[in-house]
């Protein structure tokens, strides 16, 4: 589908910007009603709108915005310099390739369960004049904006699609070490995502379930509070835990604070690692610092192995306006009737003190499975 725009000299209020030291003109997209600084934001006008309609139920950060955003992530952190070094095909990062070449992606290990949403996206996908990889990145910033409490994340267009798939064993898993986890991510960066941003982009962990970890209990919540972005996920990850959702024994499961809800390994790793505890912590209260954090980060994830000379970066001026819930502060609360109590992981700073959850112990439901919009 190609997209015609007209251009037009708006208004001097919104022409005259100093942001580049120039004057910019404004483009009136096609559709007559949406306005973009970048010609190319036209057609994302019409994609967010499908997205919203036809994956997001309406706009619900609901299985299919999660899985989105993981998608995100099992896509992009499968690229590595250090394979390149040895003469090896490291894979192309975020290109797609995840979607491109899903019946050997999808059969990867840590993809397992992907090939869901990549067929629920594929009919949006394929109305749509954008490559793929810009589409997986897209998506996840449209669902993410459905869950209150989310940043509003940095979206680019021009991203190359891939031409072959990514090698195996990229991608990390929730039985890996936080040793192995920070090697992988900062191969995966060329450094950008240290320690510290480690545990940044596991913000994203709290809008997360888990299906496939142990599957006698799918959508198990990862936190209490799975259709929110706040900050839950960490304060819930450093109670000691108590019981598994179900079966337990499950490879990268460790046991849970609250129940119903699945705590991977990796993330229990993570959050008491001397390296990692005090970054950890510093999230417990601070939902802005999360925002900022993960917005951050995910704008070095979602454009790993693309040429951002190519992209076209589009910014609040383009005005696709896919945000919902900007800056809205949530409950951050430390549920004192649970068994487990506060494990102190943090050398430098104690836990800080928390508004109590008096209630009786929280039982939290699965996330309802991914389905085609009716
Ligand atoms: C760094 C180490 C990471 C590990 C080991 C890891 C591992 C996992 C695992 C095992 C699951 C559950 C999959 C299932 O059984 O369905 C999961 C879910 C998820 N992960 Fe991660 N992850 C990591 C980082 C990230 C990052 C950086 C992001 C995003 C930027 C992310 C986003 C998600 C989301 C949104 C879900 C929930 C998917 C759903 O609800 O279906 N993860 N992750």
């Amino acid at each position: 589908m190609t997209f015609r725009y007209i251009s037009t000299i708006a208004p001097i209020t919104t022409i005259l910007t100093v942001a580049y030291g120039a004057l910019t003109r404004r483009i009136i997209c096609l559709d007559g009603t949406n306005g973009a600084i970048n010609a190319e934001c036209c057609q994302l006008f019409a994609l967010r709108d499908d997205l919203q309609a036809n994956l997001f139920h309406g706009g619900l950060c609901t299985a299919e915005a999660h899985e989105s955003l993981r998608l995100t992530f099992n896509d992009a952190i499968a690229i590595s310099p250090a394979l390149e070094a040895q003469g090896e095909f490291g894979g192309g990062g975020a290109d797609g390739s995840i979607a491109l070449f899903a019946d050997i992606e999808t059969s990867y290990h840590p993809n397992i369960g992907l090939d869901e949403i990549i067929q629920l996206q594929q009919p949006i996908l394929a109305r749509h004049n954008v490559s793929v990889a810009d589409f997986i990145q897209f998506a996840a910033a449209v669902g993410l904006s459905n869950c209150p409490g989310a940043p509003q994340l940095t979206a680019f267009v021009g991203r190359a699609d891939a031409t072959q798939p990514a090698p195996d064993g990229l991608v990390p898993e929730p039985f890996h070490t936080s040793d192995q986890i920070f090697s992988r991510l900062s191969d995966a960066s060329n450094g950008a995502f240290g320690v510290i941003q480690t545990v940044w982009l596991l913000a994203a962990h709290t809008v997360a379930a888990a299906n496939d970890v142990d599957p006698t209990v799918p959508g198990s919540p990862l936190d209490s509070t799975p259709s929110l972005f706040d900050t839950q996920f960490f304060i819930e990850t450093l109670i000691r835990g108590t019981s598994f959702p179900g079966t337990g024994g499950n490879q990268g499961e460790v046991l849970s604070a609250v129940k119903g809800t699945l705590r991977l390994q990796s993330d229990q790793s993570i959050a008491r690692d001397s390296r990692t505890a005090c970054e950890w912590q510093s999230f417990v209260n601070n939902q802005a610092k999360a925002q900022t954090a993960f917005k951050s980060v995910f704008q070095t994830l979602s454009t790993l192995g693309q040429n951002l000379g190519h992209l076209v970066n589009l910014g609040k001026r383009d005005n696709v306006n896919f945000h919902r819930y900007r800056f809205r502060h949530l409950r951050r609360v430390l549920p004192t009737s649970l068994p487990g109590s506060v494990q102190q992981a943090c050398a430098q700073s104690p836990f800080p003190s928390l508004p109590t959850d008096p209630g009786p112990p929280t039982t939290v439901a699965p996330v309802e499975a991914a389905r085609p919009a009716s």
